[in-house]
């Protein structure tokens, strides 16, 4: 029998989650907040769909920074009035988000963007910008009482899926492409003790795999797919826009791949303008890397359709060739008048060597966006005194292999560092001092 406690519990949860909708993008399906989503039966993703509040208190969001409880001090949940209002003795918090924006002059030089300032994603809980949406999803996961959840990834993902699922003391299971996987990500998703499949293929393999697995063995999806993932990285804009006093700069840039975050920014601007906080949305420019970039074609093409490709980058985050969010993607690129761009991998990794030397650091994924700031620059599209917010996802600890791999590398690349190695003597050492980097 329900105890007086289970009883008062769901009364809570029925009465929170039905002030909510998950509407079908592709055909206006709507079904209950209470559901595990997955896909539509049409094969469109589901959005949570909010009624307007009366009005929304900016200067709550103030008075919460100046407190020490687990919600107030996550810079997601500080948020509450933009999410799914989910039981509060529900959420799993770390606390996530609070991340900074730096601006740095080595930043400017090279990009040759006078105002920019990257918004460090890579200071979530386990490294990467993942947090915001898991502490939603995994939150929503017990709400319905999920059993065991599970994902496919290029890393971050199953690192954060990982961390969260253990904090909430349910089991996960993570897919992952056998062999692609930074150090630093999969040694998260180990340590933290998800259940590891290495799939013999690439990302978007594993992708198709987890969601016919989700349903069929009724594991709860962590994947972006899941409408609870993209409401948490949302608050990346409101957090930003926030530190910023809802001045909204010109520009924000990201890179792409899944298209999850992506989809996540137009859908925040977009309830900003809605709820009358914003007046004037920044545009978006999404980076993808040259030999991952399905949506860069799409958008050239006018968006006519998208062609999956196979992928290859040296940024492994971003190796994926069929974003699942292509058209929640779309019509953020729609929406915000914004841009998609490629760059090369040398591109990705000179961009990266400049962020990581001004120490601040991340990891290649993360350097698109810079890389993206210097050849939107150059082209003429991001114009000069544009203030430019670009978003760096992930911390510098996570591919160590990338860094040892340029700054080791036998042909000689711009910001290299190249460790020396001595005899013991001091004789050696000033003969290496005095040839200086
Ligand atoms: N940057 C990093 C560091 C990432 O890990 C990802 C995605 C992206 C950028 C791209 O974001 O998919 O929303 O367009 N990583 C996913 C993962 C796919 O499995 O960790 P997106």
């Amino acid at each position: 029998m329900a105890s007086e406690g289970d009883l008062d519990r769901s009364a809570a949860l029925v009465a929170g989650l039905s002030e909510i909708s998950l509407r079908c993008d592709r055909c206006g399906t709507t079904i209950a907040a209470m559901c595990s989503p997955g896909r539509c039966s049409c094969g469109g993703l589901y959005e949570v769909v909010y009624t307007r509040p009366q009005a929304i208190d900016l200067a709550a969001f103030d008075q919460r920074l100046g407190r020490w409880e687990p919600l107030d001090r996550s810079g997601v949940w500080r948020y509450r009035e933009f999410l799914p209002p989910l039981p509060s003795e529900l959420i799993v918090t770390r606390p996530e988000g609070n991340t900074n924006l730096y601006s740095h002059s080595a930043l400017s030089a090279w990009t040759g963007c006078a105002d920019l300032l990257v918004k460090h994603e890579g200071e979530n809980p386990t490294g990467s910008f993942k947090d915001r949406g898991m502490t939603v999803a995994i939150s929503h996961a017990r709400a319905v009482g999920a059993r065991a959840v599970a994902c496919a990834s290029t890393g971050n993902t199953s690192a954060s899926v990982a961390a969260y699922a253990a904090l909430a003391g349910l089991p996960s299971v993570v897919f992952l492409p056998a062999g692609k996987i930074a150090a630093g990500k999969l040694g998260q998703a180990i340590a933290y003790g998800a259940r590891i499949v290495q799939v013999e293929g690439d990302f978007d393999a594993a992708m198709q795999l987890v969601q016919a697995a989700s349903s069929e063995l009724d594991l709860y999806l962590l994947n972006s797919v899941n409408p609870f993932r993209i409401e948490g990285q949302k608050t990346i804009v409101f957090e930003l826009l926030h530190q910023l006093a809802w001045e909204p700069p010109d520009w924000i840039v990201l890179p792409g791949g899944n298209l999850g975050n992506t989809a996540a920014f137009g859908a925040a601007l977009e309830q900003l303008v809605r709820w009358g906080v914003l007046a004037r949305v920044p545009r978006l420019a999404v980076i993808q890397a040259e030999g991952a970039a399905p949506f860069y074609a799409a958008y050239r093409s006018g968006f006519r359709e998208m062609h999956p490709v196979r992928a290859e980058t040296v940024a492994t985050a971003i190796r994926i060739g069929n974003p699942v969010s292509y058209e929640r993607a779309r019509r953020s690129i729609e929406f915000t008048r914004g841009v998609v761009e490629i760059v090369s991998d040398d591109e990705i990794l000179d961009a990266k060597a400049v962020v990581d030397r001004a120490g601040i650091g991340c990891e290649p994924a993360s350097a698109a966006s810079i890389a993206g700031v210097r050849k939107l620059v150059a082209q003429g599209v991001i114009r000069p005194g544009e203030r430019v917010v670009a978003i760096l996802t992930g911390h510098v600890l996570k591919d160590p292999d990338a860094i040892i791999a340029y700054h080791l590398a036998a042909s000689e690349r711009p910001f290299m560092n190249r460790p020396v190695t001595i005899a013991p003597s001091l004789a050696a050492l000033r003969e290496v001092l005095a040839h200086g980097h």
